[in-house]
Formats: structure tokens, C-alpha cells, sequence
């Protein structure tokens, strides 16, 4: 199933490797990105591929609502939002500016590109939406002697990722749509060292890798998608789990809580 995708946060590291498989494959594709000279250097690494740059800041209402204008309007196959911050830093010294950025590329452009995509998609009676998440939207319980370097706004909108994935998928399959929850754990992209981080020393993932685990892992009908974990029944689990203590509630107040 080729036609057009619309890629965020294509010109580096994941983003842009997705663009070159689809490209490869024979899709169309709009690129979004800040970055001009790197949207350029796609266009120009893929001379057969149509590929329109989309100059947006997805940190800003403006440039979501920009993105989300031509995911109206465009009869696009495939929507990958991918682009995203992290903004390293303890809760209380992340400024406000940047949390309300990380917010709106994490949280608010995935939630309304997908919104404004997803009509279309239903009307045309098919579509994918890829939305990047990360295995820290699991490590929630964590504590911080074993994750220090987690931070609470990024690991939230991962995890608000994984729910919308989860529900928007439900909603929309019987409509011919699929939608995943793209799930890399660490990655070799300019991710971490654009916000002041070294983990040139750890073992990562390439995001190239992590664009075929997704790929297959539509194939595999997967809504969940986590390149790097090798036993899947451990996601099964946590999803069995979820249930489990959803479906064990009543409208009785627990007995822990009532007074002895
Ligand atoms: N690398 C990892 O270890 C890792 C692990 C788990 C999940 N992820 C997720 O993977 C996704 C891709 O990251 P990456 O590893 O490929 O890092 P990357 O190379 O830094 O790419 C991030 C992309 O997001 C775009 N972006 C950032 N802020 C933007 C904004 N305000 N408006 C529009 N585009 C913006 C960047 O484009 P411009 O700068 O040109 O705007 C860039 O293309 C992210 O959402 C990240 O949360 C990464």
C-alpha cells in the first residue's frame, strides 16, 4: 500500500530514516521538520521520491496547526508522528517555555495531526498512524537510584502516547486504520547529545532497526511496538496486568482504605 505519508521530525535520526524506507518503497512524502537545510538534504538523498519539505515548529500552536492543515487535507496512507524533545532537566528547573514546548511536540502535535488526519482515513477506508513513543512510558514504577536520568514531563508524554495509540486503535480498525505505538528503547540519533546528554558510550539501537521493528511489527497486526525487547509475552503481560486491576475495581470503597 503505497500513496503519501507525512513524516514529523524528519530531518534527523528516526524520523529521517522512516523517509528513506518509504521513499524506497515508493511513497510520497511530507517532510516536517525546523531544519530547512536538512529537509533539503532528504529531498536531495532521494532525487526519484516526491518529497515536499514542511518548514514547522510543532513546539507552537501555529505550526501544529499548520502540519494539521495538510493532514486535512492531504489524502495521506501513512502519518508518522515522531518529531520530539526530552528537555533533560530535574521538574523543577525545566522552564515553563520548554515544558509547554516538550507538550505540544510530544503530546499536543500527535494528538491533533491524528485527529485531523484520521477522517480522512476513515472516509478512504484505510490509513496507518505511527506515533513514537519509548520504552520510558513503561518505567513509570521505576525508582530514580535505577533511572536517573528520567525526567517526569517526557516519561508522561510517552506514556499519554501509548494510551492514545491503544484507544485509537480500538476506535478506528473496524474502519480500516491501524494505528501503533512505536516503542525504541535508547536509539543512535542526535536525540540525546542536541540536549546535552553523552550516551555515546552506551549500546544503542540503530534507528534503522527501530524503523524495521516497526515496519514488521505492522505486519504482525502489533499496536505495541517495542524493537528491542525479545520476549513480547513481557508487553502481554503488562497489558494483562492493566486490565486486571481495571476490571478489579467496584464501587465499594477498598477495605485498606476504611476506617479499622
Ligand atoms: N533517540 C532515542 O534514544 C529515543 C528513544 C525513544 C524514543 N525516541 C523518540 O524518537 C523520536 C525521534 O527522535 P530521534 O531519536 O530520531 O532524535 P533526533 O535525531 O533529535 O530527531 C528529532 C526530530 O524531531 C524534530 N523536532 C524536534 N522539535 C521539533 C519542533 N519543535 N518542531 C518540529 N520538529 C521538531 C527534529 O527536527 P528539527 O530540529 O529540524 O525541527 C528532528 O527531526 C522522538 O520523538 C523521541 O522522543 C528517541
Amino acid at each position: 500500500m503505497t500513496g503519501l505519508a507525512l513524516i514529523t521530525g524528519a530531518s534527523s535520526g528516526i524520523g529521517r530514516a522512516f523517509a528513506l524506507r518509504l521513499g524506497v518503497e515508493g511513497y510520497d512524502l511530507v517532510a516536517v521538520g525546523r531544519r530547512r537545510d536538512r529537509l533539503d538534504q532528504l529531498v536531495a538523498a532521494l532525487p526519484e521520491v516526491q518529497v515536499r519539505p514542511l518548514v514547522a515548529d510543532l513546539g507552537t500552536d501555529a505550526g501544529v496547526e499548520a502540519v494539521a492543515e495538510v493532514c486535512a487535507e492531504e489524502p495521506l496512507v501513512v502519518l508518522i508522528n515522531n518529531a520530539g524533545v526530552a528537555h533533560y532537566m530535574p521538574f523543577v528547573d525545566l522552564p515553563a517555555d520548554k515544558a509547554n514546548e516538550l507538550l505540544h511536540v510530544k503530546v499536543v502535535a500527535p494528538t491533533m495531526l491524528a485527529r485531523a488526519a484520521a477522517p480522512g482515513m476513515v472516509s478512504r477506508g484505510k490509513g496507518t498512524i505511527i506515533n513514537v513513543s519509548g520504552m520510558l512510558a513503561f518505567s513509570g514504577p521505576a525508582s530514580l537510584e535505577e533511572l536517573p536520568l528520567r525526567r517526569a514531563v517526557y516519561t508522561a508524554a510517552l506514556a499519554h502516547i501509548v494510551a492514545l495509540s491503544q484507544v485509537l486503535h480500538e476506535e478506528l480498525k473496524s474502519h480500516g486504520l491501524h494505528v501503533q505505538a512505536l516503542c525504541p528503547g535508547v536509539v543512535a540519533t542526535e536525540f540525546h547529545e542536541r540536549q546535552g546528554l553523552d550516551l555515546s558510550s552506551v549500546a544503542r539501537m540503530s534507528a534503522d532497526d527501530v524503523v524495521t521493528a516497526s515496519l514488521r511489527g505492522l505486519e504482525r497486526g502489533e499496536v505495541v511496538c517495542a524493537p528491542g525487547v525479545e520476549r513480547s509475552e513481557l508487553l502481554d503481560a503488562v497489558f494483562s496486568a492493566d486490565l486486571a486491576a481495571f476490571r478489579g475495581q467496584t464501587p465499594q470503597l477498598a477495605g485498606r482504605y476504611r476506617a479499622s
